[in-house]
């Protein structure tokens, strides 16, 4: 960890969704830190389904900004990660992950079964069960960066407000691409946003089973 960093329990317990960024360059280096924290997330079958545009000229975030309700933070983030998912994406890669798997001590025998357990799970699903699956495998590398980019001292902010088919003709994305969600990342500008406060665990966790407390 280096001097600057905090840790991952001060990066949650300080992290704001930042109102505004003050648009400093971000170095490459940092950023692909960041970004390997994302592509480091478990996912269904290990198939990593996401992909990421990092949208940084300031012609490109005008753009994005337009297509996301010209939310102002989007074109003032250093960086901004457009979080996609590939709903083609097991097709082209299922046997990428095996051979990577079987060189990581995988066993033939689960490289078998996932080739063909793989295609009958993902190819039963609804365009919209797709999109749902994806929303779960790309939102957990997505918060791996926003994570990794706080510990660093980055402040982030998480964007749903964009329009699906804007974003897609603004980045050229493929068909078979999902926008999840926008990451701006930065460094703030004026004072950051209050804090919304979070639910007593007694109000969300149970324990056991729905309604009883956690012991
Ligand atoms: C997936 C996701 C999407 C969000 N989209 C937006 C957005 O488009 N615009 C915005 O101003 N805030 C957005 N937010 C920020 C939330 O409003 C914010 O996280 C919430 O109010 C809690 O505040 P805090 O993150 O500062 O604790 C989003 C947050 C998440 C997790």
């Amino acid at each position: 960890m280096k001097k600057s960093e905090k840790t991952l329990e001060r990066a949650i317990a300080e992290r704001r969704a930042s109102p505004s960024f003050d648009g400093t360059p971000i170095p490459p280096e940092d950023l692909r830190r960041i970004l390997n924290a994302g592509i480091h997330a478990p996912s269904g079958y290990n198939i990593q389904p996401w992909r990421f545009v990092v949208v940084q000229s300031p012609e490109q975030k005008k753009r994005l900004r337009a297509a996301s309700y010209n939310q102002a933070k989007v074109e003032e983030a250093s960086a901004v990660i457009v979080a996609c998912g590939d709903a083609d994406g097991w097709r082209k890669d299922l046997e990428l992950m095996l051979q990577q798997g079987l060189e990581g001590g995988m066993t033939e025998g689960y490289a078998d079964q996932a080739r063909s357990s793989v295609p009958k799970y993902l190819s039963s699903f609804s365009s919209d069960e797709m999109k749902g699956w994806l929303n779960k495998m790309v939102m957990l590398a997505f918060t791996h960066m926003l994570l990794m980019a706080e510990v660093m001292g980055y402040d982030t902010a998480p964007m749903e407000g964009f329009e699906q088919d804007k974003v897609h003709e603004v980045l050229r994305l493929p068909l078979s691409y999902w926008v999840v969600a926008l990451l701006g990342i930065g460094h703030l500008k004026g004072t950051d946003k209050f804090d919304g406060g979070r639910f007593e665990m007694a109000h969300t966790v149970f324990g056991e089973e729905f309604g009883k407390p956690l012991k």
